[in-house]
């Protein structure tokens, strides 16, 4: 059972300075909504509701997001706007939501490192909000909470790409598996290797599924690309056991760390509602 959802967020968003001088990058709406609701969501749908985010300095608004404004509610009670806090006010009745903090930026591990004290002893999903993801049908966290619960092991996203994007993501080499044309058990991966040492284009998205000896191993990954410590390098740890699955999941994903994503995501969202 996956009962734990890991959000890093303490991450400070310069590429959208200044919008994120004063406002977590976390926060930035797709149209109404915040990109952490959009993957608390996923979660929630995925069945999992217990929230665990790391956080850092200036990310307050991420905890008011996620509690009740009293004034608020008293001000629009009654009113033609209430509605519009349907969405928010479920995920609040439904969900926990704790938070730690990140002292230090050292990296995606290190911040998944920071949020052992949130998650303790059991498989855990994590959710990169800046990526944000869409199926009509079945969310992807959720199609990935099947695949764990097929192999009981460490489960990444995957995504298919042009070569010469490999610079920007953790790159997978694997075999298929049982049959099936979406399901790896994964040989080798490289965080944001050149396209000329990449082990393939098959590129990891913002969507793990992790067991907890993840987090002994990450105690023990020295810094690699960046200087950071890097969430690929554990996981490999794993792979060289067999113990990680890549999946090719269904449905649509925004790279909304950037700009240009973030605009597509939007202007694919305003149409998706038009219609
Ligand atoms: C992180 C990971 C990378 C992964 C990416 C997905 O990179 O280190 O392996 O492919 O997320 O969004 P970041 O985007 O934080 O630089």
């Amino acid at each position: 059972m996956i009962k734990k959802c890991l959000f890093p967020a303490a991450g400070y968003g310069t590429r959208f300075l200044p919008a994120t001088k004063a406002t977590p990058k976390e926060m930035l709406p797709i149209l109404t909504k915040p990109l952490i609701q959009y993957g608390v969501e996923e979660a929630v749908e995925a069945g999992i509701m217990t929230m665990a985010i790391v956080s850092g300095r200036g990310k307050r608004a991420i905890e008011d997001h996620f509690d009740i404004s009293y004034e608020l509610e008293h001000q629009i009670k009654g009113g033609s706007k209430e509605v519009l806090l349907d969405e928010i006010r479920s995920l609040i009745n439904q969900c926990t939501f704790s938070y730690t903090r990140q002292v230090e930026m050292k990296g995606l591990g290190h911040a998944i490192l920071t949020g052992e004290t949130l998650i303790g002893n059991e498989p855990f999903a994590v959710v990169l909000a800046d990526d944000l993801c869409y199926h009509k049908e079945q969310g992807v966290l959720s199609q990935m909470r099947e695949v764990f619960e097929r192999y009981q092991c460490s489960v990444v996203a995957i995504e298919e790409i042009p070569l010469e994007h490999t610079h920007k993501y953790g790159v997978i080499a694997g075999k298929l598996v049982d049959g099936t044309d979406n399901t790896y058990r994964v040989t080798d991966m490289v965080e944001k290797p050149d396209p000329k040492d990449a082990p393939s284009n098959l590129v990891i998205i913002g969507r793990y599924i992790l067991t907890p000896d993840i987090f002994d191993i990450l105690r023990e990954t020295k810094p690699g690309k960046g200087g950071e410590i890097q969430i690929t390098d554990a996981l490999l740890e794993q792979a060289k056991q067999g113990k990680v699955i890549a999946f090719k999941f269904k449905g649509k994903r925004f790279d909304c760390g950037g700009v240009d994503g973030f605009v597509e995501a939007t202007n694919w969202f305003y149409e998706k509602i038009e219609e």
